[in-house]
């Protein structure tokens, strides 16, 4: 085993910033090879602190210290040290002001944290901690000060100059050199500090908010891309709507910038008032982007405005405080998206999203809670658990206390705390002094992690015509929690009938109403409650339980395949009737490989298929959802041990079958579902595009040596969503159409890498051990740039993390490539390398022969002795699996 030189920090040992800042006044003179920077601040004693040391210790890395002054005077030598990534005054007064010059140099930023260059932009990336890589700072997000910056740069070069807060001056001097000034009122931590330079287009609109005040609202591009941004303006003037419409919320400032950049870490940054964006997630035409772009590029820039109240206003006073922001802020894109488009759809693909990602994050060595309790590399924590099962934290609250107390609840949450960094039990203080309910118990799903497994049992109790429910929770122990207390889990629950459908319940002793669904606050281990029907006798009773996924539990009701196709079919939640169609499938696929038999719960399967396709032209959208067989990483969390080339194959071989059997219903809705008319990427459009697409993707299967349809498909689209769907679909036959099909598309896009990247991924999806050599080759092509975040991601990450046949192969060297791939990218961007490190995170849960290669890639990295803190995190907590 490598060396763990991991030097966690605990959330215990939390203490307040020893100084407060009163205000940051920052100079650039900005240069791709020597950038200096000169930073004014004005620092006070924290009168809140516990210990008060002489010194002031800065955070500071990959900077170079070339002048010091406190107070305006020069600092000797010897009054200071500086190390790898600190700067330590050993001593200084009760106030005073530091200025500290540095230099960077942008150019050779490859980590893209800090100041960086992009398409010879200059941008920045400061969350989490990367503005100690502009100057030295108190980096941390509970020291919020006000900022004044200004800015110099080559004026041919650098015509445009944007920061934070009020444009206060621009001026191009007679030298070329222009200069700007900026200046944000907001007191705010660092980490949503944001700088960018460069020539760029724009797009610009007006808003005006509830209270009649007028905002600015830009898009900056690069020049020529205006266009491909008016979608993202549309949603965002759409997002500031619904926060006034739905939170009360409005707009702060009287601009609001938006850049995109091409070399992004994530997916976009919610810096005051200019909100940097991956590229990828903002610029979208129907020639280039896919409706799943569209839906995507909404929430996402949404999400970023959203942050501006939950997040920017209020936010975290400590990194491990992360959910209260990003998971309060995903479930606010969610209910934005729900509005926006179907909301049972929205539903089941957040749901699904969480199944296929977050569910296995908590089943394996790299389990932690929404809030976690320690870290090594806080980069690392950007995680599933804290944005996702962090948004269905606050929904359960939501679900708990009711929307109306919701609403009271962020109200006072705002009155507290604005201008705040605060933590996740504020948060949940205001939600519980709003609406009277006890949330304490609640308070374990941020502590403690893993996902609860709820079983339940029903019987009918003929002499009292009441159905008995005993549900009982069990969570797993996971890395550092042994001991697991009961979670106070909201269960929606009702009854299903195979004679009447729906049937309305209510609690025995209840005076109240009959309901189709009831929340059981389930706060024991164990509960039993008694439901008395509206009708008395029941034929054939179920309970669905966890209706609209009221929870994020795993739960195992051992309901008969026919239980579950009463509920796929009669459920009034659409949510629930999914789960069950999904249930059923995988009742199949986990028999057939068993070798159980299944011939009922296979018949069920397709007849709800079946069923599902002729009712087609009602909701293209949920039927489209409602026919996808379970992905491999669904099947595999109910597997004792992983055998990922039998898991394909049998998936593969159930949905040819399914495809063969219900050719003719497919080929029908193919045909009755074309259109004629202009492309429009609304919601209900969309929702026919995508059924459209399932059916000929089918089509493809039951005809795999035949894909004429699918080439023709590709051939005739005049969008993206239908030329990648048809590509998508040859892409899982081995036929010359696929070859020449992927060749023309390449072609036809080779000076769009974004479109290209659908390319790469594609490539690197086709599930066949040769992949493996095809994405090598890959790596040299051309347009694959190793630096770009993007490119690592569709072609790397899609391989390692989705071709379960290639990145598994027998002889070990799909990981091989993968772990050489990791050390090479962690020598110049160790976040991006460490994502791609966590392909290997399931290794414990694989059969024998796999088991052993992803250990040897784990080791391999492990004792690298260049490996990065970021990777090491990751590798050593896997192997302590
Ligand atoms: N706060 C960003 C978001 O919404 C996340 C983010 C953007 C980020 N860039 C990053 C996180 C770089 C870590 C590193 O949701
Ligand atoms: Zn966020």
């Amino acid at each position: 085993m490598g060396q763990t030189d991991l030097q966690p920090i605990y959330l215990k040992d939390y203490q307040p910033p020893p100084f407060l800042v009163e205000g940051v006044e920052l100079e650039f003179d900005l240069d791709p090879d020597r950038t200096v920077v000169t930073s004014r601040v004005a620092y006070r004693r924290n009168p809140a602190a516990d210990r008060q040391a002489a010194g002031l210790a800065l955070n500071g890395e990959k900077i170079v210290l070339r002048r010091l002054l406190l107070d305006g005077a020069e600092l000797p030598r010897d009054a200071y040290d500086v190390t790898d990534d600190q700067l330590l005054l050993h001593a200084v007064p009760e106030a005073f002001t530091l200025t500290v010059e540095t230099e960077c140099v942008p150019r050779a930023n490859t980590a893209l944290e800090g100041l960086y260059l992009s398409g010879g932009r200059f941008c920045t990336q400061c969350e989490p901690e990367g503005f100690r890589r502009i100057t030295y700072f108190l980096d941390r997000p509970d020291v919020l000060a006000p900022f004044k910056v200004r800015m110099t740069a080559d004026g041919h070069t650098y015509p445009l100059l944007l920061s934070n807060g009020n444009r206060v001056s621009t001026q191009t001097l007679e030298n070329g050199r222009c200069i700007a000034e900026w200046e944000d009122p907001f007191p705010k931590p660092c980490y949503l500090f944001a700088l960018v330079a460069g020539d760029l287009a724009h797009i610009g609109e007006s808003f005006t908010t509830s209270s009649g005040k007028s905002v600015a609202v830009n898009i900056y591009v690069e020049p020529g891309k205006e266009r491909q941004s008016e979608y993202a303006m549309d949603c965002l003037l759409r997002a500031m709507k619904w926060d006034e419409d739905v939170y009360g919320l409005e707009y702060d400032l009287d601009e609001f910038n938006v850049v995109a950049v091409s070399d992004f870490n994530m997916g976009a940054m919610e810096n005051k008032s200019l909100n940097i964006f991956n590229d990828k997630l903002l610029l979208a035409d129907p020639d280039t982007a896919t409706d799943d772009d569209y839906a995507r590029i909404e929430s996402v820039v949404a999400h970023e405005y959203f942050h501006n109240w939950t997040g920017n206003r209020i936010t975290c006073r400590d990194w491990f405080q992360l959910s209260l922001k990003e998971g309060l802020t995903v479930f606010r894109d969610q209910q934005f998206s729900a509005d926006a488009r179907s909301a049972a759809v929205q539903r089941i693909n957040d749901v699904s999203t969480l199944r296929m990602t977050q569910f296995p994050e908590d089943q394996g060595p790299l389990a932690h809670p929404v809030r976690p309790d320690s870290y090594a590399e806080i980069n690392n924590f950007y995680t599933y658990t804290v944005y996702e099962k962090g948004a269905e934290v606050v929904r359960m609250i939501h679900t708990l206390i009711g929307s109306g107390a919701y609403r009271k609840g962020m109200d006072l949450y705002f009155t507290r705390h604005d201008g705040q960094a605060v933590t996740c039990e504020d948060f949940v203080a205001a939600m519980q002094d709003a609406s009277g309910k006890d949330l304490s118990q609640f308070l374990l799903w941020y502590n403690q992690a893993g996902t609860p497994l709820l079983e339940a049992e029903s019987a009918l109790d003929e002499i009292r015509e009441t159905l008995s429910v005993t549900l009982s929770q069990k969570l797993s122990p996971t890395p550092g929690q042994t001991e697991k207390q009961p979670m106070h889990i909201p269960v929606a629950l009702g009854i299903v009938d195979s004679q009447y459908g729906s049937v309305k319940s209510k609690r025995r002793g209840d005076n109240g109403e009959f309901a189709e669904t009831h929340i059981v606050s389930l706060m024991s281990e164990r509960e039993t409650i008694e439901l008395e029907t509206e009708r008395g006798t029941l034929s054939r009773a179920v309970v669905s339980l966890n209706r609209g996924f009221s929870a994020p539990i795993d739960v195992r009701a051992s309901l008969s395949p026919s239980d579950l196709a009463m509920i796929a079919k009669c459920d009034p939640d659409p949510y629930a009737r999914w789960n069950a169609q999904q249930e059923l499938a995988l009742t199949v696929l986990l028999g057939e490989l068993t070798r159980n038999d299944v011939v009922e719960a296979r018949t069920l399967l397709v007849d709800g298929v079946r069923a599902a396709v002729a009712r087609a032209y009602e909701d293209p959208a949920q039927i489209t959802v409602f026919l996808a067989l379970p992905s491999a990483r669904i099947i595999n969390q109910r597997l004792e041990a992983i055998d990922p080339l039998a898991v394909h194959q049998t998936r593969h071989a159930l949905r040819v079958n399914i495809a063969k059997e219900l050719r003719e219903d497919f080929l029908n809705v193919y045909e009755t579902l074309s259109d004629r008319s202009p492309f429009s990427p609304d919601a209900i459009a969309a929702g026919r595009r995508a059924l459209r697409n399932a059916a000929l993707h089918i089509l493809t299967l039951a005809q795999l040596d035949e894909p004429g349809l699918a080439y023709q498909h590709f051939k005739q689209s005049d969008n993206m969503t239908d030329r990648w769907a048809a590509l998508a679909a040859l892409n899982d036959t081995d036929t010359i159409l696929r070859r020449k099909a992927l060749n023309e598309f390449a072609s036809r896009y080779s000076d769009n890498p974004l479109v290209l990247d659908k390319w790469l991924s594609l490539e690197a999806l086709h599930s066949d051990p040769a992949a493996l050599d095809r994405v090598r080759e890959l790596l040299d092509h051309p347009n694959y740039d190793s630096r770009n975040p993007n490119r690592i991601r569709a072609l790397l990450a899609t391989f390692a993390f989705n071709n379960d046949v290639a990145f598994h192969r027998k002889d070990g060297e799909g990981y091989r490539f993968i772990a050489d791939q990791v050390m090479k990218i962690d020598q110049f961007n160790p976040q991006s390398a460490a994502r791609l490190a966590g392909a290997f995170q399931q290794w414990a849960r694989y059969r024998e022969g796999y088991k052993a290669g992803m250990r040897d890639a784990l080791e391999r990295m492990s004792e690298n002795r260049q490996t990065s803190q970021d990777v090491r995190e990751i590798v050593e907590k896997s192997l302590s699996a």
